[in-house]
């Protein structure tokens, strides 16, 4: 991994991520992959090569790969679960259309490639509890029959053409940096703006929805050492399942008024998410992860409600 493109730079989790991975792999280039209208800014544009890189328009992402000798791919171009229900074809063509033309270079140019999945791969008749591993995934949403087609290609390509994919299964991802848009688990970010800006939080997300979610940190920390793992242990490639904390959203709400007392919230529950999050497990078995490859993440609830909540005031310069 010395040479990196990230297809999706400027969103949710690629803003983060091209910083990362250009501070902690100084010895390569981390190229920003994004699309008109989504431009890098500040430090993404700043700190490094930037190209338009359309994950449905194969010969861009060719060129991309060649001028840069690019080695490892991070595909993180997608549309989020209630966006993917509003606009199915495209979640398709983006999700799926697009993973092809990056497998394709990959076998040809011999990349690895890292395409997350999600706890939307899972679907009503997955074990809720302690979903394991290895399980029914029989989704019943675009963005999750998307998610599950992309493990099966994924590990497709590895088996029959030896390309180095590799994946993980994100729960709903907190982050006080670039917020997520059109996705099931957005209440746990969104709560936090209204929080530190005190202003009335309205939850689509019914009280005693438990979902898996995980602070971007540690989400960062699993793209990264999935991909530098030796892969001599590995039993498993697209996708494994890793843990952090499960929480409902009256445990979150709870959590932050240990540190804003007068947070008010009230319910507007949005039928689209909540299908979606009935259907999803409530918490994720990830001890493959961590045999295989050793994962473990650092944060807690608590923790993560304290840094979200220091750093949007900081963002906002509010106290
Ligand atoms: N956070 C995503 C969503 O809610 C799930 O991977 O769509």
């Amino acid at each position: 991994m010395k040479n990196i493109l990230v297809i999706g730079s400027t969103g949710q989790i690629g803003s983060e991520l091209t910083l990362k991975l250009r501070r902690d792999l100084p010895g390569g280039v981390t190229v920003a992959g994004f699309i008109p209208g989504s431009e890098p800014t500040g430090k993404l544009r700043d700190s490094g090569p930037f190209e338009v890189a359309n994950v449905c328009d194969a010969a861009q992402i060719e060129e991309i790969v060649d001028k840069y000798d690019i080695d490892t791919i991070y595909n993180l171009a997608a549309l989020l679960s209630a966006t993917a229900e509003r606009l199915p074809l495209k979640a398709w063509d983006i999700q799926m259309n697009g993973l092809i033309n990056i497998l394709e270079i990959a076998r040809q140019k011999h990349c690895a490639v890292f395409t997350p999945s999600s706890i939307g791969s899972f679907g009503p008749n997955t074990p809720k509890q302690n979903t394991p591993q290895d399980t029914v995934q029989r989704p019943t949403s675009m963005y999750g029959v998307t998610k599950v087609a992309t493990e099966l290609l994924s590990d497709y390509y590895f088996t029959k053409y030896g390309v180095d994919t590799r994946s993980v299964r994100f729960p709903g991802l907190i982050s006080y940096t670039t917020p997520p848009g059109g996705g099931t688990t957005d209440y746990a970010v969104e709560v936090f703006y209204a929080a530190v800006k005190g202003e009335e939080y309205v939850c689509p997300i019914a009280a005693g929805t438990y979902m898996d979610m995980m602070y971007m940190p540690d989400a960062l920390q699993a793209a990264v050492d999935i991909m530098r793992a030796k892969p001599n242990y590995f039993k498993h490639r697209n996708s494994f399942n890793v843990a952090s904390m499960s929480f409902e959203p009256e445990q979150l709400f709870a959590a932050i008024r240990k540190e804003i007392p007068d947070l008010k919230v009230r319910y507007a529950v949005d039928p689209v998410r909540q299908h979606i999050a009935d259907s999803w497990p409530d918490s994720m078995d990830d001890s493959c992860a961590r045999k295989e490859w050793g994962w473990h993440p650092r944060f807690t609830l608590e923790e993560m409600v304290h840094d979200m909540i220091v750093n949007l005031r900081k963002k906002f310069d509010v106290r």
